[in-house]
């Protein structure tokens, strides 16, 4: 039997923009986690099991290309292994499906790992990136490879598309409320539609981008130099940019509003947006409090994290 694990994430600041060579910062989340164990078993193929999407498929029959397919394929070839036959993969995850908590990352993740153990074989992170960064690519089409990044490092990052990754030094530890909307969203989707508003209007959203770069490096300072407290008014700042990009709804600036009326520091959406998740900076004694706030105000579900 082989196990592994990997975290969910957030997007603190840049996301979308990050797509277009922009900063972002991101976060991993302990709290939700997928797992992953291989069972060895008497059957010829490879059996993959995920009860908690009702999913129970053997690999050969998977429609091409598929995430799970892929994942398998892609790491054995980069382990050197022909084939594999008579397993069963087990799937779990507690993160939820397309709501930008990088629920897809982390089962690719999760999977390389287990597959390179269940094999007796070494993976360097980056050659995990890397192969979770091929899957990606059949989940959103076009990712900036955040999510892929702080999954596999577990660590919080400072990232730019196609640079070397730089972990993020988080001088003073702060405190994260996540409010679920409820409400899935196709980050493919809000991609795809940014993509064609940015080509209809290059200006206003190469605009929109470089003021989401500009505070997401300011913000980056503040973590650093152990003032985040201060990042509040930028994540509003952020919110208020990823609204003009349309990438918000209803059900998530009502959620940022709650946290900012319940005490919060500032909160914005995170993520692909259109639904999923919203985050809020608290102090930590007021945690509880915006939590309570955002699930009477209808989130489905709240996580208090550290970010350290
Ligand atoms: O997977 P999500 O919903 O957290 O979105 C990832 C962030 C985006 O910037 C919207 C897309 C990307 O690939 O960076």
């Amino acid at each position: 039997m082989s196990k592994a694990s990997a975290p969910g994430k957030i997007i603190l600041f840049g996301e979308h923009a990050v797509v277009y060579g922009q900063p972002a910062l991101a976060v991993p989340v302990t709290q939700v986690r997928a797992d992953v164990q291989i069972d060895n078993n008497s059957d010829a193929g490879i059996r993959i099991n995920a009860p908690g999407i009702e999913f129970s498929e053997n690999f050969k029959s998977l429609a091409s290309p598929h995430p799970l397919a892929a994942t398998i394929k892609n790491t054995l070839s980069v382990l050197e292994v022909d084939s594999l036959s008579g397993v069963t993969i087990h799937i779990r995850s507690n993160i939820p499906i397309a709501s930008g908590l990088g629920s897809g990352a982390a089962v690719s993740i999760a999977l390389i790992h287990a597959l390179a153990k269940h094999l007796k074989k070494k993976l360097t992170l980056e050659q995990v990136n890397t192969l979770a960064y091929e899957t990606e690519k059949i989940y959103h089409g076009t990712p900036s490879g955040i999510d892929n990044t702080v999954v596999t490092y577990a660590a919080p990052v400072y990232f730019i598309k196609s640079q070397p990754i730089e972990i993020l030094k988080v001088n003073k530890p702060f405190t994260i409320v996540i409010g679920d909307t409820g409400y899935p969203a196709s980050t493919l989707e809000s991609v795809s539609d940014v993509r064609v508003q940015h080509r209809k209007n290059p200006e206003r959203y190469g605009t929109l981008f470089s003021m989401i770069g500009g505070i997401t490096n300011t913000a980056r300072r503040l973590i650093e130099n152990g003032s985040s407290e201060s990042l509040g008014p930028l994540m509003d700042e952020n919110h208020k940019l990823l609204q003009h990009m349309t990438v918000s709804s209803v059900e998530l600036d009502d959620l940022v509003d709650t946290a900012r009326k319940a005490g919060a520091l500032g909160a914005k959406m995170s993520g692909g947006g259109r639904g999923g998740n919203m985050i809020a900076l608290v102090q930590p004694e007021k945690a509880e409090q915006v939590a309570q706030a955002l699930k009477e105000a209808g989130a489905t579900k709240t996580i208090v994290t550290r970010v350290e």
